[in-house]
């Protein structure tokens, strides 16, 4: 085999490994410049080689160098970028020398992709110190269009990066917002009633928690949160005499009060929310299954699964925290009230739910618990945990 044709064969496979090289993903982007910098130095028999980017505000710098011992062509890019396009040409060895920073005889090719400058490829002397030839050039024409696209394509890559970077903080930053908003509007809302500080909060918790025990997907899983938070804004425009009120209501009192889920479901239906159920939970959160709720005494089949896990938040909150007219009942009472009130007020998947992730909170087997810290420190957990476990055996039979 002529001496040619063996070269001609070297260069192929070393073709075939740089393309490898460059558009192999996963690796670090800057060891893959190092890795095609030795198989390009190694192509051409030199000791001497750089592989160099051009920033946005055009400064160049070094990717991947060897041999060369004080290399500083960000001082040179003007130079480079008056060379031709994309073709490798010999340099005299002063090239750079009037901005210091002279690197000898070689070969330089500056790289661009469409207009952009993206940087440049730099040899050094061949160490057999034979000269570059006609296919020297050629095989580099052909190897620096390669890099190119390979360093264009990081830049573009790297640019996308930033911005979805920025998108990102820029999206948790309206999220965090949001969700002060939610809260200061639920402070509002409690704030109206002595006796009901926090319960849009645990509403919200303990809506979360069901549906996440029914396996809800993390968007309506925020839904329900959203509807938790504001089921009660109606409460608003109520007013705190009559919400305050330590006597028992008058039938028209009762009237009165009952208008707050619609007043809800009013003022947040000019909120376009991106969860298409939170105007119907948030109207329906007093409605029950056997048609004796509010405001339209529906029944089964008109309330979802959103508005019974709602429902059953609610009165299980309502029922543990004292009220004006009222002291508090107990976990265990309130339990056994929301099981005798199944079919008629409460679903049963719906408690079962509750009851699961409650058990599952007593019993330490969830990271976060959302029910539990509400509890009083007094409360006997090893009777409620027998308490649910009768009520999960019941209800899964
Ligand atoms: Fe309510």
């Amino acid at each position: 085999m002529s001496t040619e044709l063996k070269r001609a064969l070297y260069n192929i496979s070393a073709l075939a490994d740089l393309g490898q090289e460059i558009t192999a993903g996963g690796s670090n982007f800057q060891e893959k410049i190092q890795a095609v910098l030795y198989v390009i130095t190694g192509t051409f028999l030199t000791n001497k080689g750089a592989i160099l980017a051009c920033n946005k505000d055009g400064q160049m710098h070094i990717l991947a160098q060897r041999g060369f011992d004080q290399l500083d062509p960000g001082r040179a890019a003007e130079e480079i970028k008056a060379l031709a396009r994309n073709e490798p040409c010999l340099l005299p060895a002063a090239f750079g020398a009037d901005a210091g920073v002279a690197i000898g005889a070689g070969i330089l090719t500056p790289l661009w992709v469409r207009d952009e400058f993206a940087g440049m490829v730099l040899l050094g002397e061949k160490f057999t110190a034979d000269p570059y030839t006609a296919e020297d050039f050629e095989l580099l024409r052909i190897i620096a269009a390669q890099i190119a696209v390979a360093l264009n394509n990081h830049s573009l890559f790297r640019d996308l990066s930033a911005q979805l970077d920025e998108n990102r903080r820029l999206y948790e930053e309206m999220r965090r917002i949001y969700h002060d908003t939610l809260q200061a509007f639920a402070a509002a809302i409690d704030a109206k009633d002595a006796y009901t500080k926090h319960h849009s909060q645990r509403v919200a918790k303990y809506s979360v928690a069901i549906a996440r025990e029914l396996g809800w997907n993390d968007h309506d899983i925020e839904g329900i949160y959203v509807a938790g938070y504001l089921h009660d804004v109606g409460k608003l425009v109520i007013s705190n005499d009559l919400l305050n009120k330590k006597k028992p209501f008058t039938p028209e009192e009762v009237d009165q009060i009952k208008t707050h889920s619609t007043l809800s479901h009013t003022i947040i239906s000019k909120i376009n929310f991106p969860w298409k159920d939170v105007g119907k939970m948030i109207r329906h959160h007093h409605e029950r299954l056997d048609g004796s709720g509010y405001p339209d005494a529906l029944t089964h089949e008109d309330l979802n699964d959103g508005v019974r896990i709602l429902t059953l938040a609610d009165a299980f909150d309502a029922m543990t925290s004292r009220r004006a007219y009222r002291d508090k009942m107990d976990i265990q009472d309130a339990l056994s009230e929301l099981k005798n009130c199944l079919d008629t007020q409460f679903d049963n998947r719906i408690l079962l739910a509750f009851c699961r992730v409650l058990d599952k909170e007593i019993k330490g087997e969830l990271p976060e618990p959302d029910i539990l810290p509400h509890f009083d420190r007094d409360s006997d957990l090893s009777v409620i945990a027998a308490l649910l476990e009768g009520i999960i055996r019941e209800l899964s039979s």
